[in-house]
């Protein structure tokens, strides 16, 4: 049936902007909570969930670490990937690229290794089971010091066969890309592709800073950089892939509505943007539902919603013959030769 929301359904795509702590759904954090003796200030999912409403960035996180909190074993990070894989293959996602946040969990005294290792091997055995291939970025907590993040980095050093990036999150306004140009840039250094978040909360500037100071590879989020035409000149000159999400958008209150959601406007100027989930258990939907609301809102064609797929895979971290892979099933299920017809369906 030639609908948009079958369309996206079956649109092989990539995501490229994950948390796997931010997939950590109030059923699960309830399930390790009693399975690792962790008292909640909540007695019931419906309870957790009742306390996902957010007027900004910062009240999100402070939930956020308090939720990755019952996080303690090999086993726990193992189970939570696997069943954010899980859902991602039921999106027709063929490809993922997941962010972890190291410090919020080697700070409680769980080990780096047990992190690591729990997220690789269910990297490892989707791959066997959906031949859904990946790449897993650390990144650094922003409102930490950078000779903090250094110690992470150093702390990753035996695991560097498992980490393809590095990336920045966490609290943005006041803890600009120019606090940890040295980390990134020895990161580098040691082959790490490097992403940031920058202009989700933060000004144009710390956008010019991830460009000019970290030398991204990658830009996550990046919403404000429209509010700046030389910026986003260079982005488009650069090829820049943005990874936008947009649900996390509209719960963080950066848009009051998916409607004002600046995607196409981002696709018009000429960049390389992507959509996301960033943190679907919190915002409120995985991937295909950013797909489907954001279409819905901004009435997207089935041209604009197959280049958003083009981009999520010509701006991956995967080699040649991968991308080519990835790229041929987008042409082959956009030119309808694998027996979909969305003939029905204007392109
Ligand atoms: N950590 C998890 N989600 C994040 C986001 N949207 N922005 C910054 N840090 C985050
Ligand atoms: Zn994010």
């Amino acid at each position: 049936m030639g609908t948009r929301n079958n369309f996206i359904k079956g649109l092989p795509k990539a995501e490229l902007h994950l948390h796997i702590e931010g997939s950590l759904e109030p059923e699960q954090m309830m399930m390790f909570a009693e399975r690792n003796s962790i008292e909640l200030p909540y007695k019931s999912a419906d309870e957790i969930r009742a306390a996902y409403e957010f007027s900004n960035l910062q009240e999100f996180l402070d939930i956020y670490y308090l939720g990755m909190s019952v996080l303690l074993k090999r086993q726990d990070f193992y189970d939570l990937t696997f069943a954010y894989l899980q859902r991602a293959h039921a999106d027709n996602c063929c490809h993922v690229e997941i962010f972890f946040d190291p410090q919020g969990h080697t700070g409680r005294g769980v080990e780096f290794a047990d992190v690591v290792e729990g997220i690789s091997v269910a990297l490892a055995d989707a791959e066997k089971e959906f031949d859904m291939s990946s790449r897993l970025i650390m990144c650094f907590l922003r409102h930490l010091s950078e000779e903090d993040a250094f110690t992470t980095l150093e702390q990753a050093e035996p695991f560097l066969d498992k980490i393809h990036g590095v990336g920045l999150d966490s609290s943005e306004v006041g803890h600009p890309p120019s606090k940890f140009r040295k980390v990134f840039a020895q990161s580098r250094a040691k082959g790490l592709k490097i992403v940031a978040h920058a202009g989700e909360e933060g000004p144009p500037e710390y956008v010019w800073e991830a460009l000019d100071l970290l030398k991204i590879d990658r830009l996550d989020h990046g919403n404000r950089s429209m509010e700046d035409e030389e910026l986003v000149k260079r982005l488009a000159a650069e090829r820049m892939t943005l990874t936008v999400c947009p649900l996390s958008n509209l719960k963080l209150c950066l848009v009051d509505d998916l409607k004002e959601h600046p995607l196409r406007k981002m696709l018009q100027a000429g960049l390389k943007a992507t959509v996301n989930s960033d943190d679907p258990s919190y915002f409120g939907g995985y991937i295909n539902d950013n797909y489907i609301q954001t279409a819905e809102a901004l009435d997207l064609t089935q041209g604009e919603l197959a280049e958003l797929a083009r981009n999520s895979f010509t701006g991956a971290f995967v080699d040649r013959i991968r991308r080519a892979e990835l790229l041929r099933s987008l042409d082959k299920y956009v030119s309808g030769q694998d027996g979909e017809d969305f003939a029905r369906w204007p392109r």
